[in-house]
């Protein structure tokens, strides 16, 4: 989607034209000059719409008399002085919405800030590109009708701030296309996106300045990633991890870690899952997805910053080379897990994911990101995102970015009583604790592999697959945890 910024009015003046109303305010400047022209039909029409500028509502006025437009489009924008930059996000986001509704392709929009909002102009008319392009996203490559009406090509946001504002954009641009990567891997059914591909996939991110290695099942096997391995063993489409790298910070310094699981398509193994709405299944690996957005992200805005993303890539399948319940492996750790459900895999990946992280780079954190119990959406639905951390001020810092960004994050409890729950009599460990308290257990367990290493868990099995849609996110897929860590990232840039 092209968007350009203007000064000039003029391009409000054919077309598709747009703008934001505040609540209870009047029409901006610009439109009561066009309402002007068309001797007062846009405030008559706003008068009998009962069109007062609330959040949600919108007006759409065809073909207004004494103008050349096709349209006007009229976005309520509630309380001015609430818009915060993610306010102005699900503004544009809306403004997209309705823009798609009347099927235009193309649209001027007016995007000066409402009078009392907080932000900046320039930072008002970038956060608005950024949700215009955050809603205009389709994952339509498998319809043979292309229905190109579903997409926006372009917009022409008019705004005093013209000069700033694409500078404020650049990185807002980079990372809603990093958003849109993430969207389109979850998307991805299973028999097209296996371990394989989705490696190659990030394989191809090198061309933006990132340093990937893939590890194949041969390395995998001498380095030890038994658990990981194990999950795999079931399935024809062989395991890869991959490893992102970006050093954009100081030579030498430690760098953040983010681990992500990538079950490419979680069948349960021999512990089948029933077969309704097993499909979703193939969303197992948002956690991956969100790494490689993210780490995809961090190299296009050149983030100052020490960063690496480590992905487990497998398939969860049942044959006669699956692991069964009962077998025992050792992870990478040397630690040793009893498989009581091979349905429990993706904390088995994470092990072996965290202890590689954690041994190869010394990272000064690590986050991981999975799509990792069911458990947690009879806890939280699909709101909120689990967090579990062993260190107050990284999940403080986490639960800040997430309100910042709308993609929210609750903390949820760890403890020794919690940790008993998967003690086993033969292993070191079991990979699941019984029916109460899932997610608590699941983090327990990756909690054993991470050592005195500052660390967050985030449980995206409710937001990341399967998600509720919102003003900045139409698609089953919406790449939570892309804009949460760029977030967290920039606020740790701006702080050093
Ligand atoms: N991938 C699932 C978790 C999941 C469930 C993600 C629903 C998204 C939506 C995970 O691998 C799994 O199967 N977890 C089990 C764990 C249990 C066997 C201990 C679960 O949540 O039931
Ligand atoms: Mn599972
Ligand atoms: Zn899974």
């Amino acid at each position: 989607m092209k968007i350009t910024f203007t000064a000039s009015k003029d391009a409000l003046q054919k077309g598709v034209a747009a703008a934001f109303m505040e609540k209870d305010g009047k029409p901006p400047a610009a439109i009561a000059a066009l309402d002007e022209e068309s001797g007062g039909q846009i405030a008559r029409a706003i008068k009998a719409a009962d069109f007062g500028g609330a959040k949600g509502a919108s007006l759409d006025i065809p073909a207004p008399a004494g103008l050349e437009l096709e349209r006007l489009i009229l976005i309520g924008a509630g309380e001015a002085e609430k818009l915060d930059a993610h306010g102005a996000e699900c503004l544009g986001g809306r403004m997209a919405a309705a823009l798609l509704k009347a099927k235009a392709e193309k649209a001027a929009v007016l995007a000066d800030a409402p009078k009392g909002c907080p932000l900046k102009a320039d930072e008002f008319a970038a956060r608005v590109a950024s949700g215009m392009m955050l809603r205009n996203y389709a994952f339509d490559k498998y319809k043979s009708e292309k229905k190109d009406d579903r997409k926006l090509t372009s917009a022409r946001l008019v705004t005093a701030a013209a000069k700033g504002a694409p500078a404020a954009f650049k990185p807002l641009r980079s990372l809603a296309e990093s958003v849109h990567l993430a969207r389109d891997l979850v998307n991805e059914p299973g028999n097209v996106l296996y371990p394989a591909v989705f490696a190659r996939k990030v394989k191809a991110l090198e061309k933006l300045g990132l340093e990937v290695e893939i590890l194949d099942e041969k390395m995998l096997r001498k380095m030890g990633f038994n658990a990981l391995l194990a999950v795999g063993q079931g399935s024809a489409n062989a395991p890869r991890v991959a490893i992102m790298k970006w050093n954009g910070g100081k030579q030498g310094e430690a760098p953040l870690a983010f681990v992500g699981k990538g079950v490419t398509f979680d069948s349960g193994g021999i512990s089948i899952k029933p077969s309704n709405g097993m499909e979703d299944m193939k969303g197992d690996m948002a956690g991956a997805a969100a790494v490689t957005g993210l780490m995809r992200a961090l190299a296009a805005r050149g983030a100052k910053i020490n960063a690496v993303g480590v992905i487990g890539l497998v398939e969860n399948m049942p044959d006669g080379k699956a692991q069964r319940p009962g077998d025992v492996v050792t992870s990478l750790s040397g630690q040793t897990i009893a498989v009581l459900n091979t349905d429990a895999e993706g904390r088995m990946v994470l092990a072996d994911c965290l202890t590689y992280a954690r041994d190869t780079f010394e990272p000064a954190l690590i986050i991981d990101l999975a799509t990792l119990t069911g458990a947690i959406l009879v806890a939280l639905g699909k709101e909120y995102a689990g967090l579990f951390s062993n260190d107050d001020e990284l999940a403080e810092d986490l639960a800040a970015a997430g309100m910042a960004t709308g993609e929210k994050v609750w903390r949820m409890p760890l403890s020794r009583a919690y940790d008993k729950m998967i003690g086993h009599d033969v292993a070191d460990m079991k990979n699941t604790g019984g029916r109460y308290a899932g997610s608590i257990t699941a983090a327990q367990f990756l909690k054993r592999y991470v050592g005195d290493t500052p660390w967050t868990h985030l449980d995206i099995a409710g937001t990341g697959m399967a998600a509720e849609k919102t003003d900045i996110n139409p698609s089953w897929a919406s790449g939570f945890g892309v804009r949460l860590l760029d977030a967290f990232v920039k606020e740790r840039e701006e702080r050093a």
